[in-house]
């Protein structure tokens, strides 16, 4: 494996070359940076956030960045703006600053899977999709959690560009897109993003309600910026207190969006798409005749995502097992649509 370096300093480049060991690694410094070496299977970041100007050079690099499989940033893991800015920055892994030799390492290794190796045509739309509504949930995410108002206008318009992938090449290239090259949170909102977008394709809802399906499925999990990292990575079952943290997520991310542009129909979605029909959803336990139907379908696309999604500590539930866990949760979910999703979970 080929590894480049791109640090603000000497010193952290000689540090991380100590950390690596006798792998092939090409460095440079961030300033001199013009992107990594053609051949590269990953690169490692480790600057400053702090300073503004670090920012703006990796923001002028991303189009080079972007080109290589896998892209590892080292921040302040205590600082969540800097995790989430990292993401925005395109990272496929955030580790901390004083990460270990061996986690690195592990970390590295996991690109070097077949099908994470695979080159990518700078021209597929699911890739350029994907990096792009990864970079519009960082930065939404960065903007929830230092105050700053949400750039809704460019989510909608990565809502778009997923849906458009989608269209061309189906929900199978998606999975494999996203699952491999985003992590945790975001990996999430853009997988619900494309099963909600061929979900709608499938049953053949009208262009403006797949419109506000996938723009409400960009937006649905946003309010888990107000959650701690430490209960939202949690790699091990929640403690009940944990659990009840995580469930405030659907009603911050409405009061986030509250006044913001973002329709009613979409702030409904944000707020109740973990509502079920039986009334045992929450936050406001909501009973079938009060779920829409956008919720109705972005819950379902929501439940499968959750369960197909690759977690470091959670490998992707087959397909076939993940449907059959939707048929099993019977008066919760809507049993036609349930039956309409059949196609797109085993077939598309
Ligand atoms: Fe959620
Ligand atoms: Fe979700």
């Amino acid at each position: 494996m080929t590894i480049h370096i791109i640090a603000d300093s000497q010193e952290k480049i000689s540090h991380l070359r100590g950390l690596l060991g006798p792998q092939d690694v090409t460095s440079s410094l961030l300033n001199d940076a013009t992107g990594a070496p053609k051949s590269t299977d990953a690169v490692i970041v480790r600057a400053d956030f702090a300073v503004a100007r670090n920012l703006v050079t990796l923001k002028a690099l991303l189009p080079k960045l972007v080109k290589v499989d896998r892209r590892i940033f080292l921040v302040d893991g205590k600082n969540r703006l800097f995790v989430s800015q990292a993401y925005a920055l395109s990272a496929t892994h955030v580790l901390d600053n004083y990460v270990n030799g061996g986690k690195l390492l592990a970390a590295l290794r996991q690109a070097d899977t077949p099908a994470q190796s695979q080159p990518v045509a700078a021209t597929d739309p699911a890739q350029e999709a994907s990096v792009g509504g990864a970079r519009s949930l960082g930065s939404m995410f960065s903007d929830l959690r230092s105050g700053r108002p949400i750039d809704v206008a460019d989510a909608k318009a990565a809502a778009a560009a997923i849906a458009d992938a989608i269209a061309e090449q189906r929900l199978t290239n998606w999975l494999k897109t996203v699952r491999h090259r985003h992590e945790g949170t975001y990996q999430h909102c853009l997988l619900v993003t494309g099963v909600a977008a061929q979900f709608a394709l499938k049953i053949g809802l009208p262009g403006a309600d797949v419109e506000r399906l996938t723009f409400a499925a960009m937006l649905h999990d946003i309010g888990k910026a107000k959650i701690p990292l430490a209960i939202l990575d949690k790699p091990a079952k929640l403690t009940d207190q944990e659990r009840t943290v995580i469930e405030t997520h659907p009603a911050a991310g409405y009061d986030a969006l509250v006044g913001s542009g973002v329709s009613d129909e979409v702030l409904d979605a944000v707020r109740h798409h973990h509502e079920f029909l039986d009334g045992s959803g929450y936050p406001d336990a909501l009973c079938s005749e009060s779920i829409s139907d956008v919720v109705r379908i972005l819950t379902i696309s929501d439940v499968f995502a959750a369960l197909v999604e690759d977690r470091r500590y959670k490998p992707p539930m087959p397909r076939p097992k993940a449907y059959e866990i939707l048929c099993e949760m019977r008066g919760k979910l809507e049993a036609p649509l349930v039956g309409a999703f059949k196609e797109v979970a085993l077939v598309l």
